[in-house]
Formats: structure tokens, C-alpha cells, sequence
């Protein structure tokens, strides 16, 4: 949700402010801008729609300067437009912010400052910021941010810069991400790695309500007392290249192919700081999206192999608001790529308020979830920037399995040796999805044939219905045609009645005791007049003559997801290319969720 950008060094900040925001577009895009200092006061271009829009009207400007905030945003309050758009300037244009996150009490704070006779430009809530630092602003920049922090109620991640100051930019954050990235000739502020690593790899992480203050020389940081603050540098480990295309259409695609390295990866990375799970009654696994369905993938993993009385899946969303049984006796596992997604923020203070032990899944290191959860298991998927997740989800699922395999070991559930077997196939996957991989010229033939369907569905039983729901979800995310996933036995109960002449239904079929079960149900939407598109590794179905197969390589039921994932994925990426979709940037999506 909105990108945010900040730098201030000796070079002119326009290339690196926008290039910065190419890589951080995956937030927001529904338009942008940016903010120079350029030694007479602030030059403002701001333009609704994508980042190539700003890009082009700043090839008519000569606009340079040294320190610059730049923003692409993804709209909350106000319509998507000029200006709506960030940065936004006080009505005397001495203080420029860009924001990310939502300001709860923009109305009164608005209402307070028009009595006062100051006039907004805009409809957001960000531009009260803005007024507000400008009407707190007495000749320090430091103390407006301090007083505007402490008078702002909601979420933000704020760049200020002051006509007045103009060596100075001042960082300050509240649940929402915010970095600042130090090298030697520059510093720079935003709200994710990539767009600063081409710049350095020395990071600070802000925590809420810490102040960075910055110029081309140097950073410092306070806390809303004014008190100085020593903060940790850390050096971020993901190369350059891993936040760049590649030589790939998208960095969807590069994302999926990247798998078999980032599982391998994922899967020898050893896990060791785990709760004791004997001292557990229930697990609940909350997320949102993408990972609620690795977790919904997990609960049959765990269940299988755990045994363990109370095992449940919640959209966080949910679990935040229903006043959930869980106590200290309770393991809640928070899944995110992010890190940052507000809905499973709010999810792990809500049980960690009823006493439950939280336990985060997440790929971005020094994210909230990462460091306010009570235990943390990276991922190692390394930067993900399609809007679609991936990798992710696939470094999602091997961490799950792995924590499975382990608790089922402490339960007494499984022997070391039938432990060792599952590990075994786990270790088996990352070659696995290569092999699956090399089938793309198959999947993406067969993709383009499936761009006329105003509807498609997914149907599988037991954890085949698991990753439907995955499938599912990434096809109507990317090409936006209208998906619903099933479980096969659902049908006949109500489902059935949309199946008509041409339907298409992507059938998945990996659990070898359900074989019949979904051959059946295919059966039922053959005779219907369905096309059916069967991702499978049984070998009765290669027998089946009125189907498309992909056949899968064998594994062990449990893990047969990750192979699955991988076909839906490329499926979806396929169709929308096909049909000529933003893959990348699909409309009305970002990808850090950190607004509810
Ligand atoms: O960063 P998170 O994993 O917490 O994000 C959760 C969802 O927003 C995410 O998985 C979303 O559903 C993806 N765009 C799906 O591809």
C-alpha cells in the first residue's frame, strides 16, 4: 500500500527517486509523484495513473536538485488523481510530506486547521500532514514532526522535507514499514529493500515512533522525547539482481521459475528456535490471501501428521474481530510474506493479548510480524515484487511442512525414522517443481486456448481442495476472470447447476485414496458438457481420453501441493498474458496489504 522514497546525497535525486519507485510500484500504482528541493524552494510533479505516466511528464522538466521524497500510491482516501496524489505540500509550500498508511482522525484534525483559515487542496487524509507539520513548523523541523507524531492517530510511514531546512529529511513511522539505507555519499529512506539496493545493502529498520533525521551526510534518530537513539545497522543479504526483471517479460514469471532455488534453499535452512508444542492444546494459523492458503494447505499437513486435538485455519481479517478462544495454551502461526500485512498485525496482538504464544512465517526480514511475533521462521524466497505471490507461497508451504514434520516428532506422533522419510521427500521438491517447470511450453499452449472462459473452476477433495482454493485465487487476481474453488464433493450440493456446455474446470487430483472420488466428479462435469484440465499424478490418468492432462511427478500426498502450486501458477500467469493483463500490477491490488 503506497511506496515512499527518500534521498538525499550529491547526485540529482530524479533518476534514483523514480527508479526507486519502479521497484517499489508493486505497492501502489495508481499514480505517483515527486518532491525536489532544487536550491529555490519545491518542485512537485505529481500524475495520476501508472509510474510511465510521471516518468513521461518529467521528461519535459529539467528538474534537478539534491534531496527529493518521491511516492506511488495505492488510494485509501480520495480518487486516484493529480491531485490526490502524493507528495503533498502545506498551503504555504515550506513542508512537503509523501505518506503511506491511513490517518484515522484526518476529519477533525482537517476541521481543526480550516478554523484556523488553512485551505486543502486535495480529498486525502495524508494532506493533513502535511498542513499540520507546516502549522507546528516554528523554525524546527525536528520538533513539527514530534508535535504532527504525536497529534496523528492511524498508520503511517511519513518523508517531510522543509523549504527552510533544505539540507534535512525526516523519516518517522507507525505500523506502517519504513527503512533507512546509508551509504557513503547518500542516505536514503523507503519503505522496502529493493528500492534502495542497487544504492547500499546498510540498513536501519524505524520502529514505530522512532524519528530519522537525515541529510546527505549522515543520520540520526530520536525518539518523540527528542532523546537520541542508537539503532543497529543491518546488512541485507538479497543480491541486486534479485530485485530486477532478468531478462524476464515479468517478474511473476522469473518468480515462478525461481522456485527450485528458493526451496532448496528454504528447505536446508535449518529451524531452530521453536516453542515446545507439548505445552500446546490448540494451533490456530491465521494470514491473509495467498498465505491463508498455505495455511489452509498446512491444517491437513498438520492434522495427518500431528494428530493434535484442535488445529484451525482463519482468514486474519477474522480472527481479529471475533473475540477468539485462544489462551496461553494456544499456538498461533502468522504467515506472511510481507511481514507487514495489517489484517495479521492486528491478528498476532490480538493473541498475543489473550496470552497465546505467536509463532510468524515471513520472507522479509526485520518486518513487524518478524519482530513482534514471540518465534520467527524466514522464508527464504528472497524479494518477491509481482504482485502475485509465488514463491513465496511455494518457501510458505516447505516451511509448514517442516514445522509439521517436527512437531509430529516432539508429539511422539511419528518415529525419527518415519521423520526422516518425510524430510527426505521434502528435500525431494526443489527438483521436482524444476522437472514441472520444464512442461511450461505445454501449460502456456494450453493456457492460450482458455482466455474466452467468463468463469473457470477448480475442484480437488482433501488438500487437493487446498491448493484449488490457491489456484483459484491467483487466476482471478492476475487475468480477472471470474474463478470459485470447490471441493469436489461440494457439487452435487449445489454447485453443479453452473456447469454447463464448455465450462472449463481445472480438476487436481494428488491424493492417490481419492482417485475415484475425483475421477467421478469429472465424470459429473464431462457428462455436463465441461472441458476439464486435470493436474494429476495418478497414472489411471493418463487413460482418461475426454481431458487435458498435466501429469505431475510423484510424491508423497501431504507435499503434492508444492508440485500443484506450481502448474496453477504458471496456468494463471499464461492466461493473463495471454489475454494481455498487467501480470504484474493487476488492477486494484497491491501487494503489502498495510491498510485493513
Ligand atoms: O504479505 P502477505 O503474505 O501477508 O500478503 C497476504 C496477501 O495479501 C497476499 O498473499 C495476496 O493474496 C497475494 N497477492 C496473492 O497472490
Amino acid at each position: 500500500m503506497c511506496g515512499i522514497i527518500g534521498y538525499a546525497g550529491d547526485e540529482c535525486a530524479v533518476p534514483i527517486i523514480v527508479d526507486g519507485l519502479k521497484k517499489l510500484e508493486y505497492r501502489g500504482y495508481d499514480s505517483a509523484g515527486i518532491a525536489i528541493f532544487d536550491g529555490g524552494g519545491f518542485n512537485v510533479v505529481k500524475q495520476k495513473g501508472r509510474l510511465a505516466a510521471l516518468e513521461e511528464k518529467l521528461e519535459n522538466t529539467s528538474l534537478c536538485g539534491n534531496m527529493g521524497i518521491g511516492h506511488t500510491r495505492w488510494a485509501t482516501h480520495g480518487e486516484p488523481s493529480d491531485v490526490n496524489s502524493h507528495p503533498h505540500l502545506g498551503s504555504g509550500s515550506k513542508i512537503a510530506v509523501v505518506h503511506n498508511g491511513i490517518i484515522e482522525n484526518y476529519k477533525q484534525l482537517k476541521a481543526r486547521l480550516e478554523r484556523r483559515g488553512i485551505t486543502f487542496a486535495s480529498q486525502t487524509d495524508s494532506e493533513v500532514v502535511a498542513q499540520l507539520a507546516e502549522y507546528y513548523y516554528k523554525g524546527d523541523l525536528l520538533d513539527a514532526v514530534i508535535k504532527t507524531a504525536n497529534a496523528l492517530e492511524g498508520s503511517y510511514a511519513l518523508g517531510i522535507m522543509c523549504l527552510e531546512e533544505p539540507d534535512v529529511l525526516i523519516a518517522v513511522k507507525k505500523d506502517n514499514p519504513l527503512i533507512v539505507g546509508v551509504s557513503q555519499n547518500a542516505n536514503f529512506i523507503a519503505s522496502d529493500v529493493p528500492a534502495i539496493l542497487k544504492h547500499t545493502n546498510q540498513v536501519y529498520y524505524l520502529e514505530d515512533k522512532e524519528i530519522a533525521v537525515l541529510t546527505k551526510n549522515g543520520v540520526e534518530f530520536f525518539n518523540t522525547d527528542k532523546e537520541p537513539l542508537t539503532k543497529q545497522i543491518e546488512t541485507i543479504t538479497w543480491s541486486v539482481d534479485s530485485a530486477e526483471k532478468g531478462g524476464y517479460p515479468h517478474f511473476m514469471l522469473k518468480e515462478i521459475m525461481e522456485q527450485p532455488k528458493v526451496l532448496r534453499d528454504t528447505i536446508q535452512t535449518e529451524i531452530t528456535k521453536l516453542p515446545d508444542i507439548s505445552q500446546f492444546n490448540k494451533i490456530v494459523i491465521t494470514a491473509c490471501g495467498s498465505a491463508y492458503n498455505a495455511g489452509v494447505v498446512s491444517k491437513y499437513v498438520f492434522e495427518r501428521l500431528c494428530r493434535f486435538p484442535s488445529i484451525e485455519v482463519d482468514l486474519a481479517s477474522e480472527f481479529r474481530y471475533k473475540d477468539a478462544c485462544v489462551d496461553e495454551k494456544t499456538l498461533v502461526i502468522l504467515v506472511s510474506q510481507s511481514g507487514e500485512t495489517a489484517d495479521t498485525i492486528a491478528a498476532m496482538r490480538e493473541a498475543k493479548s489473550k496470552g497465546a504464544v505467536t509463532l510468524s512465517i515471513v520472507n522479509v526480514v526485520g518486518s513487524t510480524l518478524a519482530k513482534e511475533a514471540d518465534y520467527t521462521v524466514y522464508t527464504a524466497a528472497g524479494p518477491e515484487i509481482a504482485v502475485a505471490t509465488t514463491k513465496a507461497f511455494s518457501t510458505q508451504l516447505a516451511v509448514l511442512y517442516k514445522l509439521a514434520v517436527k512437531f509430529a516428532v516432539d508429539l511422539q506422533k511419528i518415529s525419527q525414522e518415519e521423520a526422516k522419510t518425510l524430510s527426505d521427500e521434502i528435500a525431494t521438491i526443489p527438483d521436482k517443481v524444476a522437472e514441472i517447470l520444464t512442461h511450461i511450453d505445454f501449460i502456456q499452449k494450453y493456457a492460450s486456448t482458455c482466455i474466452g472462459y467468463k468463469s473457470i473452476f477448480f475442484i480437488g477433495r482433501n488438500i487437493d481442495y487446498a491448493i484449488a482454493l490457491e489456484g483459484s485465487l491467483k487466476l482471478k487476481e492476475i487475468s480477472y476472470i471470474h474463478s470459485e474453488a470447490y471441493a469436489g464433493g461440494e457439487l452435487k450440493h449445489g454447485t453443479i447447476s453452473l456447469v454447463e456446455e464448455d465450462t472449463l474446470v481445472v480438476a487436481i487430483s494428488c491424493c492417490q485414496r481419492l482417485y475415484p472420488k475425483i475421477f467421478s466428479n469429472m465424470e459429473q462435469v464431462i457428462s455436463r458438457g465441461a472441458k476439464v484440465f486435470l493436474v494429476s499424478n495418478a497414472a489411471e490418468a493418463e487413460e482418461h481420453d475426454k481431458l487435458s492432462l498435466l501429469k505431475l511427478p510423484d510424491i508423497h500426498e501431504l507435499f503434492s501441493p508444492s508440485l500443484s502450486a506450481i502448474v496453477l501458477q504458471l496456468f494463471s500467469y499464461y492466461v493473463a498474458a495471454n489475454k494481455g493483463c498487467d501480470i504484474d500490477k493487476p488492477r486494484n491490488l497491491a501487494k503489502s496489504v498495510t491498510v485493513e
